[in-house]
């Protein structure tokens, strides 16, 4: 069984994506709705929840977890994978983040070649990353895809309402409004230049695309983060098919959230209709 975290439904984008690409795998998703959004917090509060919820999740029998959130991956995927879990005594149990199979895509390079390659060395595109405040501030999409393409351009541009207002079902025109200010601030960081590509940096923004895609031009190719995770989830599990044991009788797919179930249920019918029902979830931060 596999877990996958979110601060609240944006990795419902992601879990979507593997619930058709692996539908004979288990998962259990967690989303933090009781501190959603994540994206403005400060970083050791981001560090934190996270831990608590990759926990949980190992508790409920995942061994592997997928931080199914931007803002989690690029804030504490590190620090948990290098500092927290060798000292953990959670032994066999692994956390992925989003944010190396999306920097990959983007570069056409794997993730364990972080030096410029032939042809990438010579891509002189301009990538835009859009994402929530931690996210751009962290710098992580910068600073991995310039380490594999050093003449890549890649202009950051905080979108920093934006999830809380999808998580919250604002309406058409207050999203068309912030996704115009976001592409906006972009193009005046640029000059006015449209980018080659834009990566979607936050799972909630997948529900958006078509708002990025009308204040973007047709040849801005779009990156599908679910559909890179997915694909680079496949090739991991094919190296290490033991993550995805389930214990027998449980559910191929479970929801659990933090916050109000039912409520919560009926909010996740925008992000996947077929979604089945979430079921609340105690998570302990010590
Ligand atoms: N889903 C999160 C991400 O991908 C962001 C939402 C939040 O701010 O909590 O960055």
């Amino acid at each position: 069984m596999i877990g996958v975290f979110d601060s609240g439904l944006g990795g419902l984008t992601v879990l979507k994506a593997l619930d058709q690409r692996f539908p004979e795998h288990s998962f259990l998703y967690l989303g933090d709705h009781a501190n959603v959004p994540y994206g403005n917090r400060p970083s050791d509060e981001i560090v934190d929840l996270t831990r608590a919820a990759v926990e949980t999740l190992f508790r409920s029998g995942c061994k592997l977890v997928l931080l199914g959130c931007n803002t989690a991956t690029a804030v504490a995927a590190r620090r948990l994978q290098q500092v927290w879990l060798p000292g953990s005594g959670w032994r066999g149990h692994n956390v992925l983040g989003i944010v190396a199979p999306t920097v990959e895509a983007a570069t056409q390079t794997p993730w364990a070649v972080a030096t410029p390659q032939y042809p990438q060395k010579y891509n002189s595109d301009l990538i835009a990353v859009f994402g929530t405040t931690r996210t751009i501030t962290s710098g992580v999409y910068h600073e991995e895809i310039r380490k594999r393409c050093p003449r890549v351009e890649v202009v950051q541009q905080i979108c920093a309402h934006l999830a809380g207002a999808i998580e919250d079902e604002a309406t058409e025109a207050e999203l068309d409004a912030l996704v115009k200010a976001g592409v906006d601030g972009l193009l005046v960081q640029t000059g006015g230049h449209p980018p080659h590509r834009a990566i979607l940096g936050c799972t909630h923004f997948p529900l958006v695309e078509h708002l990025f895609r009308r204040h973007l031009p047709p040849f801005t190719r779009m990156l599908s983060q679910p559909e890179v995770v997915a694909d680079s989830l496949e090739d991991y599990l094919a190296r290490r098919p033991h993550y995805t044991d389930c214990p027998a009788g449980v559910a191929r797919l479970r929801l659990l959230t933090t916050g109000d179930a039912s409520e919560i249920s009926a909010r996740a019918r925008i992000f996947w209709p077929e979604a089945p029902a979430f079921v609340h979830a105690l998570v302990r931060r010590s």
